[in-house]
């Protein structure tokens, strides 16, 4: 078959924009890995109730540190392990949580703390509590029928 020059032109014009899509959409899912930023850290999550520090849901206090306690958050349809807190006010808490299920989020109202808690990742958030109060943890992911119920409070406390 012969090939007319300008056919031999678009045909190689039609290859050479594909292969350059097909390099910008594989760049922009793999330069930043398949995993949100803040869940770099795997976990199984079948076994969460037997690995520390998820076997022991709360609020330790630390030291040698940069901050001051660990707060320890186990997810599930439809609750927070713990379900309530207490915070001494200006204290910085490293928030470890993560979910025994299916994706939750983490919503610290009143804060710019929005998490989502994904099967098989640990999310981590530094904050620093500076103001008395209660806050409310919501769900901000849709995880089924009892959704609306799921939620934790902070009590930052004098
Ligand atoms: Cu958990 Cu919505």
């Amino acid at each position: 078959m012969h090939l007319h020059r300008y056919e031999k032109w678009w045909i190689t014009f039609g290859i050479g924009s594909l292969v350059l899509f097909l390099i910008i959409v594989g760049i922009g899912a793999f330069h930043q890995g398949h995993q949100p930023p803040s869940s770099v850290k795997t976990i199984n999550y079948e076994q969460v109730d037997k690995v520390t520090p998820f076997n022991e849901p709360g609020l330790t206090k630390v030291s040698g540190k940069d901050w001051d306690y660990e707060l320890v958050v186990v997810a599930s349809a439809f609750m927070y392990m713990p379900a309530e807190v207490e915070i001494p006010v200006g204290s910085t808490v490293k928030i470890i949580a993560t979910t025994k299920d299916v994706v939750h989020g983490y919503g610290v109202t009143g804060t710019n703390i929005n998490m989502m808690l994904e099967p098989g990742y640990i999310s981590e958030y530094v904050t620093t509590m500076d103001k008395i109060g209660e806050y409310l943890v919501v769900c901000n992911e849709y995880c089924g029928t009892g959704h609306h119920t799921m939620k934790m409070m902070y009590k930052v406390v004098d």
